[in-house]
């Protein structure tokens, strides 16, 4: 049984953009809806900590870079099967991979500045949920 919801990130390159909007919207058409949202200029220490699984990675020290270089909007989104869906959604890693339609294809500038973050297994989407909101900041149902 997979879960209903998943944590999603609109990063600084898209929300300085503003691109936020419309972003939501095509999350809202594919059968999203917003349970907990909120803005924030994350500090390095954050964006180390939420991205530590990339630490050994060459691209780490770009990535935290990338993410604390202006404000993003953290939300957590449900539906069915929302994991798997959402990674649908936002389309591959390099948007010069990503499906037509896609997130990423739409709004993504490169592979590193691409424009959302999606959790990749329902365990860390319960992780990275508890790492932006209280359960009481998600509504219920
Ligand atoms: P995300 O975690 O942000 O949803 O992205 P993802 O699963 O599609 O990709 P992942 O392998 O988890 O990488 C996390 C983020 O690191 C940046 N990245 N840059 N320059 C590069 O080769 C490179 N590779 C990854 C991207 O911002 C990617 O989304
Ligand atoms: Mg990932």
């Amino acid at each position: 049984m997979t879960g209903r919801r998943t944590l999603t990130i609109i990063k600084p390159d898209a929300f300085g953009g503003g691109k936020a909007g419309l972003i939501i919207a095509l999350l809202e058409q594919s059968g999203f809806r917003v349970k907990a949202a909120r803005v924030m200029h994350l500090t390095t220490a954050q964006a180390g900590e939420f991205y530590s699984v990339h630490r050994e990675r060459g691209f780490f020290g770009e990535l935290v870079e990338f993410m604390t270089s202006g404000p993003c909007m953290p939300l957590i989104l449900e539906r069915d099967d929302a994991v798997a869906t959402l990674r649908g959604v936002i389309g591959a890693t390099d948007p010069a991979e990503a499906a037509d339609g896609t997130v990423r294809k739409l709004y993504a500038e490169s592979k590193g500045r691409n424009a959302i973050h999606a959790s990749d297994s329902d365990d860390n989407a319960t992780r990275e949920a508890g790492f932006f909101f209280a359960e009481c900041e998600v509504l219920a149902g």
